[in-house]
């Protein structure tokens, strides 16, 4: 979604601004745009496409001495909400009551919902509007209280507001100065040797420094090169924590591999041994996980899990409502996240919310976490980005320890959020009715996760070979039962995601009050046949698909001849009891999507229409 990068000290602001652009592209977008501050005029580029078109737009800014060469900018990558993805369209937004120059540059994430209102009071003043974006109009409305404070116009104006924002905004008449704001749309404020490099993102910031400060909501800060001076809407000071960022700049580079999803999956035995890192405790058959902060007696009281999220977390929280149920005889559901939030949801001070995110920054996740808060709920975050939005609102929860996740679609994040689930559950559980024996059984299977990706990663060759046999299908049915379903609908939503192929996942048994009408040679199906419970009666529908000519593609426990002989291909993973088949299965079905994509030559990183972090409705 759309990314924000600016830059003031006493360097060149271009390249660092068109090169933090580069780091936003992996977030999804339509267009790209930059202002530079320079010779008191404020210059704007912008270009729909990819950054390296506005890159070519400018020319050659390295020599030049007047358009390009200030020390204060602010850039954008925009992802179309208001209006298509045109040059029009793209920030920065410029604004001036006369229309010739920029008296004001905004770069905006987020969506201010009375923007019609305020735009027609605009209009109504003279001002003319460039764009259909809903940004145009906060940046005249800026532009119109501005007598010389660009901090004061800022928050008169963002009083007016109704939505979410992150900005930074330039001032022609304020050469030194820079104004970025938040609500609901995260800016990350990177503090440099006499300079400030601000983002929306911390990927953008890293390759600069790791001493951050994460605004709050209705945070407004103005920057001077290195000075920061953060204050609320109504200009009373306050004090933000310093934070590091604890990943380095490699975790976010390809490091040799051709795509980062490519690499992402073959982090996942190290990004989950770092989930599962000191949680684990063996002797005693639980697991350690002080951030959600529960006693023994706490969990004995809750009455239920409700776990939320969206898109690949859903999914991931699926695993988890099975593994509580499974491990602590407890009653858990999760929930989609927006469904959730709009629904006057039933939950009390006798439940605990789970919010899962990778970003922490997911507007419909955020949302159900402030409903279920509102409604007494104990809420914990299950996130991977440290000093995100969720992260710092639940206040309580466990970080991923994923690193960077670059790729759009979803991989070491879910086989992490599945992981520390499997770990809350069976914390629940041994403060229920598990065994201490039962406990020590679940603990010891959940450390070797590792070791089993390590496996799966292996069989790479061959999933590249017969994902050969994909490219040309249109539609894929995915079936599973128990622990096995969520891996079906994880398993159709990355294929979708990145290769654009229509697949739909169901549960093994309802193929037939249905989707069985579909069934024919051209609609293969993917059957999740882990050796366990439900795997004979799964094959029982793989046989009724046979029957009707799907050639089916069969995820199998290493060694099942029965399975083999069942399908079509195959792909074997380690025996190891479902609830880590979960990962296994999944991560098998990661490198198959991916390839299929790679064979169709689709862009898999940045998949048409998809934004890494959603933080619109
Ligand atoms: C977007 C991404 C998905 C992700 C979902 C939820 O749709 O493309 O990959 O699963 O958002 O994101 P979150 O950051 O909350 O896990």
């Amino acid at each position: 979604m759309c990314g924000i990068i600016a830059y003031s000290g006493n360097r060149s602001a271009t390249p660092i601004l068109l090169n933090g652009l580069r780091k936003l592209e992996y977030r999804g977008y339509d267009s790209a745009g930059i202002a530079i501050h320079s010779n008191n005029s404020i210059h704007i580029y912008k270009q729909e496409g990819k950054v390296e078109n506005l890159v070519k737009s400018i020319g050659d800014y390295e020599n030049d001495s007047t358009h390009m060469s200030g020390n204060l900018g602010i850039a954008h990558t925009r992802w179309a909400t208001h209006g298509p993805p045109t040059t029009d369209n793209a920030h920065p937004h410029g604004a001036s009551a006369s229309g010739e120059e920029h008296n004001i540059a905004l770069v905006h994430n987020g969506i201010i919902e009375n923007y019609r209102a305020l735009k027609s009071r605009l209009e109504g003043e003279g001002r003319v509007f460039h764009s259909d974006t809903d940004s145009e109009a906060l940046s005249h409305l800026i532009d119109s209280y501005y007598d010389g404070d660009l901090a004061k116009a800022v928050s008169t104006a963002l009083k007016e507001v109704q939505g979410t924002f992150g900005i930074a905004c330039l001032a022609k008449a304020d050469p030194g100065k820079m104004v970025v704001a938040r609500r609901g749309s995260p800016i990350v404020i990177g503090l440099g040797d006499d300079e400030t490099i601000i983002a929306s993102d911390a990927s953008a910031i890293i390759s600069h420094t790791r001493q951050v400060i994460y605004l709050d909501d209705n945070d407004v800060a103005v920057i001077q090169g290195g000075k920061v001076d953060i204050r609320t809407l109504d200009a009373s000071p306050v004090v933000r924590d310093i934070a590091d960022i604890d990943w380095s700049e490699d975790a976010a580079e390809k490091g040799g591999y051709e795509h980062y999803m490519l690499k992402e999956i073959f982090e996942q035995p190290t990004a989950i041994s770092n989930s599962i890192r000191g949680r684990i405790d063996t002797d005693r058959g639980t697991s350690v996980l002080a951030g959600l902060q529960l006693e023994p007696r706490d969990i004995v009281d809750l009455q239920r899990l409700v776990i939320i999220g969206c898109g690949t977390s859903m999914n991931g929280g699926l695993v988890g409502e099975y593994a509580v149920e499974d491990f602590a005889g407890m009653l858990s559901e999760v929930e989609q996240a927006a469904e959730f939030r709009y629904r006057n949801p039933i939950v009390g001070s006798k439940d605990m919310v789970v919010a899962i995110s990778q970003s922490g920054e997911t507007a419909d996740t955020l949302a159900a976490v402030r409903e279920a808060q509102c409604k007494g709920a104990l809420v914990a975050g299950l996130v991977n980005v440290v000093g995100s939005t969720i992260a710092r609102e639940t206040g309580r929860g466990i970080y991923l320890h994923a690193g960077p996740e670059i790729s759009v679609a979803s991989t070491k994040a879910f086989t992490c959020q599945v992981s520390v689930l499997l770990m809350i559950a069976l914390k629940f559980a041994r403060s229920r009715r598990l065994s201490h024996e039962e406990g020590i059984k679940i603990a010891k299977e959940i450390e070797r996760i590792p070791e089993l990706v390590e496996e799966v990663l292996k069989q790479n060759d061959h999933i590249a070979k017969l994902a050969e046999d994909f490219v040309d299908y249109d539609n894929m049915f995915y079936i599973g039962r128990g622990y096995l379903y969520p891996v079906a609908l994880e398993g159709a939503l990355k294929i979708k995601e990145i290769s654009y192929i229509h697949a739909e996942a169901y549960h093994a048994a309802e193929l037939k009050h249905g989707p069985i009408a579909l069934l024919e040679e051209s609609m293969p199906v993917v059957a999740l046949l882990n050796e366990g419970p439900g795997k004979e009666k799964t094959l029982g529908n793989v046989e009724e698909c046979r029957a009707r000519k799907s050639p089916v593609l069969g995820v199998i426990t290493a060694g099942d001849e029965e399975a083999k002989i069942n399908c079509d291909w195959y792909i074997e993973v380690p025996a190891s009891p479902h609830y880590t088949a979960t990962i296994t299965s999944t991560v098998a079905l990661q490198l198959f999507s991916y390839h299929v994509a790679r064979l169709k030559g689709c862009p898999i990183d940045q998949p048409r229409n998809l934004a890494k972090s959603v933080t619109v409705e």
